[in-house]
């Protein structure tokens, strides 16, 4: 192990833009939650929940993981378990985060999406006044249920808008990615978009690279959240690189989610030295093994990236990030000076 490697990559001011908030929800705190809201879960110890963390693709981890966010009833709820994250995130040096949210996955076990917003909302202004963290939300779609359904709750969560306005800034689309092309939610993304959201998608964790045209073309997605699968197609290659298209590459989710079936042979650093714009980010890491500092040294171990290359991504997490160009700024200077140290 490169001790110096590990604390080189802990002190660098980072950005993270792919965390799915209910992925963070470690076994612990799922069996307070749990004994806390009086419901019992299918597994007797904490061990057994980490025994069952064994994945083939992604569906079988979102069949896992929105099991486990049943626990989550209550605003307490929602603000404990992204207190917890935001002080994970401040230990790996995390400066900005831009937390995904699934509130489809809440209000059909009738959890009012008031409640969501609350608690999340909360402990992200609570930890922006005691410890200067900085974050966004960004509310995502559930793309295995319907455009109407999506539809809906984008419906229900406009009249909080005003109320969130320093948080949430932009809608995404998550869960099962075959068979649920970007087209499907064409609609729904352009009210969104007239509405002055940020749009961000996943694609290209599992599905085609015709997903990450679809996502850039007729969703107009900022930002590609994986988009690993880009590099089976040279001209979308080009694309990304000329159009400084951010991919939100998540390296211990990919492993765990068999999309690659070892570090050493993610392609992470080929889209970087192609010139992407590759950033990395936990996704969701109670599940995947790790935080973000995790997800960038062992990527870094694997691959033989450089310490320049690691700031190079790290750089790019602020880059790609929804924030105004002088707070940009100032988080860069900081990188830097962290770098040259
Ligand atoms: N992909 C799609 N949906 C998700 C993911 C992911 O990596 N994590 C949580 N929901
Ligand atoms: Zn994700």
């Amino acid at each position: 192990m490169d001790f110096s490697l590990i604390d080189f990559v802990r002190r660098l001011p980072k950005a993270e833009l792919h965390l799915h908030i209910e992925g963070t929800l470690e076994p612990e705190m799922m069996f307070s939650l749990a004994q806390r809201n009086g419901l019992i879960l299918p597994y007797a110890s904490v061990d057994e929940v980490r025994e069952a963390y064994r994945f083939s693709d992604l569906q079988s981890f979102l069949d896992v993981y929105y099991a486990g966010a049943a626990v989550l009833q209550t605003e307490q709820d929602f603000f404990d378990l992204t207190m917890a994250y935001v002080c994970r995130a401040i230990a790996d040096d995390v400066r900005h985060a831009e937390l995904f949210f699934d509130p489809q996955t809440h209000t059909a076990r009738n959890v009012p999406i008031e409640t969501v917003f609350a608690g999340i909302a909360g402990a992200l202004r609570q930890a922006r006044s005691d410890y200067g963290f900085s974050s966004r939300m960004i509310l995502c779609f559930l793309r295995h249920l319907s455009e109407e359904d999506a539809f809906a709750t984008l419906d229900e969560a406009l009249p909080l808008r005003a109320e969130y306005a320093d948080l949430w800034v932009g809608v995404g689309l998550d869960s099962g990615e075959v068979g649920n092309p970007p087209e499907k939610f064409a609609g729904v993304f352009a009210k969104a978009r007239e509405l002055g959201f940020r749009i961000v998608a996943h694609a290209g964790e599992e599905g085609p690279p015709s997903y990450i045209h679809g996502a850039l073309d007729t969703l107009r997605a900022e930002r590609i959240d994986h988009g690993v699968r880009s590099e089976e197609d040279p001209e979308l290659m080009r694309r990304l690189a000329l159009e400084k298209i951010p991919l939100t590459v998540c390296p211990l989710s990919n492993l765990k989610l068999c999309v690659v079936p070892h570090l050493r042979e993610h392609n992470l650093a080929k889209l970087l030295r192609s010139g992407l714009r590759v950033t990395i980010n936990s996704d969701d890491p109670a599940y995947f093994g790790g935080y973000i500092s995790a997800n960038f040294i062992q990527a870094a171990e694997a691959l033989a990236l450089s310490r320049d290359e690691i700031v190079q991504i790290a750089r790019n997490g602020f880059l790609a990030a929804f924030v105004t160009d002088d707070q940009r700024s100032l988080w860069l200077r900081d990188l830097d000076r962290a770098a040259s140290l």
